[in-house]
């Protein structure tokens, strides 16, 4: 991190900033990928979308070079699947539908290569997510943007502006990999971010036109009571909502729509102990207050200068940190459904800690963007 910010910052942000880039770069396999979480068995696989947060985080406090060969490593894990994608592409054009696990997975081993069925559950784990894709299109847009380079990959931008074209009508599983029979308001904001950025990298218009087209149809669809909602039939409000225009900037952050939604994020999903819910009605671990979550909200505060609601998610995030300076996925602490928290111990053990994910939103809300 530019040392002139990390001066800026109280001692224990400091501290927890250092932290948190340590840990994203021992998370970083040779390959390039990120690991999801590293003492977490069922996130042994790097997430196109955790990946890509934390390529921003990594860029944001200087370390571009992890950023970089995060970028590479997708593009080389996607160039394995260009076979996969190309048949998938004439299938859709051609009006078919392929069924949701012959499509291109949100997830991959960190050596670049499909997950195997069964390697960490034995039943089907959600893994047709398309917003992943758009995102990595989106975050590698702003890291050549940033750096001023021009050396990515543009055979693999476009084949993922050709499959996001092709599928982002189709439905897909959520970013929380749980709801697979509708359209999602946040994965549509992410695939059209990603098509305006690939339009732009490639310098192809008709990317900017899907890219707003999507758009069109997400602000057309996806609006209840004056504030977006989570799916095209689902009308409660979730966090993730908040990429709408952080980051992705398909609306700006005092567009109406968006601050209302904002305004529900907090009176609907603020927690007890003050961090943030996913929706109302998880069940995950107990669906608990997310790290990551509560970050995101005060990387808007600090953005939209309410200094009070920045400075409390900073406090609360800081609390969560163990001993080791870790950040876990969520607390259980102010569960929403305390008799879900066992069974999933029992599944897959403790919550995952540390989670990168969760590092690089702190490292996001702190400082990003700030001079
Ligand atoms: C979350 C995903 C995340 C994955 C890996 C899941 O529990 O719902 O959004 O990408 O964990 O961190």
């Amino acid at each position: 991190m530019p040392s002139s910010r990390l001066f800026q910052l109280s001692a224990k942000d400091r501290e927890l900033a250092l932290r948190s880039i340590k840990i994203i770069l021992d998370g970083q396999s040779p390959s390039g990928a990120y690991v999801a979480s590293p003492n977490f068995p069922s996130y042994q696989y790097s997430w196109l979308r955790d990946g890509a947060y934390c390529a921003r985080a990594m860029d944001s406090v200087g370390n571009t070079d992890s950023a970089s060969k995060f970028h590479r490593w997708v593009e080389g894990a996607l160039l394995k699947q260009k076979s996969s994608a190309e048949s998938l592409i004439v299938s859709l054009n051609n009006g078919e539908v392929p069924e949701m696990d012959e499509m291109l997975p949100t997830r991959y081993t960190l050596d670049g290569a499909l997950e195997k069925f069964g390697e960490v559950e034995d039943f089907p784990w959600p893994n047709y997510q398309l917003d992943g894709y758009g995102i990595w299109l989106y975050e590698l847009g702003s890291h050549h943007r940033n750096l001023g380079t021009t050396d990515f990959n543009s055979d693999v931008v476009d084949l993922v502006a050709r499959y996001l074209s092709a599928t982002w009508e189709t439905k897909c599983f959520d970013c929380w990999e749980e709801i697979g029979d509708g359209h999602h308001a946040s994965t549509l904001a992410a695939i059209s971010a990603g098509l305006k950025s690939a339009g732009t990298l490639l310098g192809e218009v008709k990317y900017i036109r899907k890219s707003e087209e999507v758009r069109d149809f997400l602000l057309a669809n996806f609006v209840r009571d004056g504030r977006f909602c989570k799916g095209l039939l689902d009308d409660r409000v979730d966090s993730s909502l908040l990429c709408i225009a952080l980051p992705f900037e398909i609306v700006p952050l005092d567009n109406p729509i968006f601050t209302r939604t904002v305004a529900a994020i907090r009176s609907d999903l603020l927690g007890d102990t003050g961090g943030i819910y996913r929706y109302l009605g998880d069940t995950y671990y107990g669906g608990g207050e997310w790290i990551l979550l509560t970050s995101w909200l005060g990387w808007h505060d600090r953005l939209t200068n309410n200094q009070y609601g920045f400075e409390n998610a900073k406090e609360w995030v800081v609390n969560q940190a163990t001993e080791t300076l870790d950040l876990p996925e969520q607390s259980t602490k102010g569960v929403q459904e305390s008799t879900m928290i066992q069974p999933w111990v029992e599944r897959w053990g403790s919550v995952a800690s540390p989670l990168l994910w969760s590092h690089a939103m702190y490292l996001l809300m702190i400082q990003e963007g700030a001079n």
